[in-house]
């Protein structure tokens, strides 16, 4: 999918109000969109924003960009963090984690009173790992055990590599297991927990219940704005 998708999708969150508030950036290509997006206004508005990164390259694109990067210790309440997604459900749950930021990505989400995801067309889904694996976060002591487990659950748990074949390593120092399902799951939030309670799991980039807003930049140049029911 075009990055013009993408861009699309993101300079319509950044038109948010965001003045005096505390804004959670997210991490990957469509979430770099909204970085940028938000210096721009930041510096022609002369807005107070104060930014909270969920990974190293969003703190320092955001930095690059002008933006006041803080840090979750001082800031524990985020007002509205803007991020991309992997995989989103009609239910607006998600999969994270491609970009490799899933453990910080969710715990700024939890902090966050509105989490607005940002993707291309392509990323909308009927059910949740048909398109996507499922990124699991491992410390590296466990990997292997974790791997034994996770085949339990899905048809295959790989251990992420970087192009130059080193292991990757996410900013926390763990490793990742990209988890392929053969059918897309049929319960995501129970394979949530189930994932959860293997030893040496940090956090897996299930994300259930935590989207309020997701804009989808569509190819006729429009957004779609799909709203978390309930709420
Ligand atoms: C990083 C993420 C990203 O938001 C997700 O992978 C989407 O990335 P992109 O916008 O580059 O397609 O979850 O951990």
């Amino acid at each position: 999918m075009s990055e013009r998708n993408k861009e699309l999708a993101a300079r319509k969150a950044a038109e948010y109000d965001v003045a005096g508030m505390v804004v959670g950036l997210g991490t990957g290509s469509t979430a770099d969109f909204a970085i940028r997006a938000l210096g721009e206004r930041v510096e022609s508005e002369g807005l107070e924003v104060q930014c909270v990164p969920t990974s190293k390259s969003s703190a320092d694109l955001g930095e690059k960009v002008g933006l006041d990067i803080q840090n979750l210790e001082d800031h524990p309440v985020v007002d509205l963090t803007i991020d991309g997604a992997d995989e989103v459900a009609p239910n607006l749950d998600l999969i994270k984690g491609l970009g490799g930021a899933l453990l910080r990505e969710k715990i700024v989400a939890a902090a966050s009173t509105r989490e607005v995801i940002i993707v291309d067309p392509s990323k909308v889904v009927d059910r949740l790992g048909t398109r996507s694996p499922l990124p699991v976060e491992v410390v590296p002591f466990a990997w292997g055990l974790a791997q034994l487990r996770l085949m339990d659950i899905c048809r295959r748990a790989e251990l992420r590599r970087r192009d130059d074949g080193e292991t990757f390593v996410t900013d926390n120092g763990n490793f990742i297991l990209d988890c392929h399902f053969s059918d897309g799951m049929p319960d995501p939030a129970a394979t949530e927990r189930t994932i959860n309670g293997i030893p040496g799991v940090v956090e897996n980039g299930l994300f259930i219940g935590l989207t309020d807003i997701v804009v989808v930049g569509e190819d006729d140049g429009q957004c779609r704005v799909l709203e978390r029911q309930g709420k």
